[in-house]
C-alpha cells in the first residue's frame, strides 16, 4: 500500500486542509521577520499555492511590519499588553484572522504562547518554525544549548502546532553541521539560512493539502 492509500484509509487520520484555491495565510510575528520575508518571496511565484493575506504583530514598530508594507500585504498590530488575559488576546487574533478570510496560520518568530482554545481552533492549519532539530532543544536559546550539548548536527524544524510546546507533527527538517569554530551567532546564521528554505516548502505542502497526520506523525501524500 502506498502512502496516499494510507493517507486516505488509515483510522484517525486527519486531513487538515483541502485546497480548492490559493490558500490565504495569516503570519504572526514579533520581530525581525526574515522568515516572513521568505514566505512573502515564495508567494510571488504564480504557481505557489498560497498567498499572505494578513501579517499580525504583537509588538509595534518591528521590522516584520515594514516587510509586509513593502510587499503590499495588509498588517495589523495587536498588542498583547492591551488585553487582560491570554485568552482575550488570542480571541482578538482569531477574529482578525477570520475577518481576513485566513485558511492557514504561520507562526514566524511569534514570541507568545498561544492558549489551548486558539490552538484547537487552528489545529491542522497552523505551522511553526523552530530553530533546532526537534525534539531536541524545545523552547528558547536553542543555538547556545546545542553548542553546550556538543551536538555535531543542529538545524531547524517546521511543524504543525499542537497544545504541547514545539511538539507537533514534523513536516520538514533541515540539518547543518556544527563546526568547531562556531559560536552562537555563526551557528544561528547557518540555521536561519536553512529556515528560509524549509518554511516555504512546508507551507507549500500544507497549502496543497498533502499532509495527513497519524498520531504525532505527519505523512506527505503524493
Ligand atoms: C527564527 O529563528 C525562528 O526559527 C524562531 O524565531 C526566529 C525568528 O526570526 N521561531 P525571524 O523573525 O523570522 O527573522
Amino acid at each position: 500500500m502506498g502512502w496516499s492509500a494510507i493517507c486516505w484509509k488509515a483510522r484517525d487520520v486527519v486531513q487538515p486542509f483541502s485546497p480548492a484555491r490559493r490558500a490565504k495565510v495569516g503570519v504572526l510575528v514579533s520581530g525581525r521577520g526574515s522568515n516572513l520575508q521568505a514566505l512573502l518571496d515564495a508567494c510571488v511565484a504564480p504557481t505557489y499555492p498560497a498567498e499572505i493575506a494578513l501579517v499580525i504583530s504583537n509588538v509595534p514598530g518591528v521590522q516584520a511590519l515594514d516587510r509586509a508594507t513593502a510587499a503590499g500585504v495588509p498588517s495589523q498590530v495587536i498588542r498583547h499588553r492591551d488585553f487582560p488575559s491570554r485568552e482575550t488576546f488570542d480571541a482578538a487574533l482569531d477574529q482578525a484572522l477570520r475577518a481576513a478570510g485566513v485558511d492557514l496560520v504561520c507562526l514566524a518568530g511569534f514570541m507568545r504562547l498561544l492558549s489551548p482554545g486558539f490552538v484547537a481552533r487552528w489545529q491542522g492549519r497552523m505551522l511553526n518554525i523552530h530553530p533546532s532539530l526537534l525534539p531536541s532543544f524545545t523552547g528558547l536559546d536553542t543555538h547556545r544549548r546545542a553548542l553546550e550539548a556538543g551536538v555535531r548536527l543542529h538545524g531547524c524544524t517546521v511543524h504543525l502546532v499542537t497544545p504541547e510546546l514545539d511538539a507537533g507533527p514534523i513536516l520538514i527538517q533541515a540539518a547543518v553541521p556544527v563546526l568547531d569554530q562556531d559560536d552562537e551567532d555563526s551557528l544561528a546564521a547557518r540555521v536561519l539560512e536553512q529556515e528560509h528554505h524549509a518554511y516555504p516548502r512546508a507551507l507549500r505542502l500544507l497549502a496543497e493539502g498533502r499532509i495527513a497526520v497519524e498520531g504525532r506523525r505527519a505523512r506527505i501524500c503524493e
